[in-house]
């Protein structure tokens, strides 16, 4: 089995497609500007995986100063300490004897996290951890208004306490991902809800430090909140993923970074004069945030996908001038969906691939 990649070099409107292309310049500012914005904020940078699933990027977020990086799930941290990543922190709930088990042996070679919001879990993870004889950092999720996972504020206490009496375990501290607010459009009510969440996580910090039980670990925060939460003072670290790339919905939602991503399609037939289609389909794009924006040609919206095609709607001229061969470029609305569909980013810089660079973290969700 060959991969059939194209040589760096390759102008961009020559690659093979459907393949999701980013502007290395953009993307590599984007993780310098995340990280000057922490350093002068005073706050560290633990960048989350969930949305490059490439160790690609990880390294250069680590050089560019991060103190580690976030993953969604065990088969992600995998990928992560099997490429020399020396901290990682799974912001999820780990559950079962068999991902425990797995997450466990992760942490003889580096120092992995997980959180929690589960006594029975707690409970699971301290007992398979002290029989392999290692030591897993622990940090209690508190729900901070996404009522997703995470206890409610005053739940951190007892959990804090269970988790720094158990062998195997360390209590290294709390997060509360504000995930409800991250992308809401207008800043103000953005900033006053972070805040509301980042007073919660705090409340629940304050309440454990009281109980005499030391909170080294406060992590919070996506990109939407990144200059908001990263103000607000007790929050250690921020989590966010997206910055990097910008996709279509974070676009919409402010410009602190630059887009960076964007999928390349073919048209591959023309029989209408309004309607192209183009081999841009659902195992190559996601759609669960709506379709792609059209970038290039302009006057072209995306009216509908099947698993390997895409229909297009032309409404200009330069549109209508599209043919057999020609290229369509859009950005998806969900940056972490659909690079989760490919094996490679093509990598470019002034036009040309520079990089095919691997997503081995794709489909890692076990
Ligand atoms: C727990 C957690 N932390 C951080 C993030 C990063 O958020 P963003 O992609 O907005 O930067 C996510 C995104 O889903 C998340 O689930």
């Amino acid at each position: 089995m060959t991969d059939y990649l194209p040589l760096p070099g390759t102008p961009v409107n020559e690659l093979d497609t459907p393949c999701i292309v980013v502007d290395l310049d953009i993307a590599e500012a984007n993780i310098a500007k995340l990280q000057a914005a922490a350093n002068e904020m005073g706050v560290d940078v633990r960048p989350h995986f969930k949305t490059t699933k490439s160790p690609y990027w990880a390294r250069k977020q680590l050089a560019a100063g991060a103190i580690g990086i976030c993953c969604a799930k065990v088969g992600e941290a995998e990928v992560m300490v099997e490429a020399g990543v020396p901290d990682v922190m799974i912001t999820n709930q780990v559950i079962g004897a068999s991902k425990i088990t797995r997450m466990v042996a992760l942490a003889r070679a580096a120092n992995l996290i997980v959180a929690v919001d589960d006594s029975s879990n707690v409970q699971q993870l301290s007992e398979i951890a002290s029989a392999a004889g290692a030591e897993l950092g622990v940090i209690v999720e508190i729900n901070v208004g996404q009522d997703r996972c995470g206890v409610d504020g005053d739940g951190g206490v007892e959990l804090a306490r269970q988790i720094a009496a158990s062998p195997g375990l360390r209590f290294d501290g709390l997060m509360g991902y504000e995930g409800h607010i991250v992308a809401e459009r207008d800043y103000e009510t953005r900033k006053t809800e972070a805040e509301k969440s980042m007073a919660v996580l705090l409340g629940a910090a304050d309440q454990i430090r009281i109980a005499g039980i030391e909170v080294k670990v406060v992590s919070a925060s996506g990109t939407g909140t990144y200059s908001i939460t990263g103000r607000v003072d007790g929050v250690t670290e921020l989590q966010c993923g997206s910055y990097i790339f910008m996709d279509g919905d974070y676009v919409d939602v402010f410009d602190d970074f630059a887009p960076a991503l964007s999928v390349l399609a073919t048209v591959v037939s023309r029989q209408r004069e309004d309607l192209a289609v183009a081999d841009l389909g659902l195992k190559s794009i996601s759609i669960d945030r709506g379709f792609a924006d059209v970038l290039s040609p302009t006057g072209a919206t995306i009216i509908g996908h099947s698993e390997e095609h895409t229909k297009i709607e032309l409404s200009s001229e330069a549109a209508r001038a599209l043919k057999v061969g020609d290229k369509v470029r859009v950005r998806p609305r969900h940056g972490d969906t659909t690079i989760n569909l490919h094996e490679y980013y093509f990598g470019v810089r002034n036009g040309r691939l520079e990089a095919a660079i691997p997503i081995p973290g794709r489909g890692k969700f076990r």
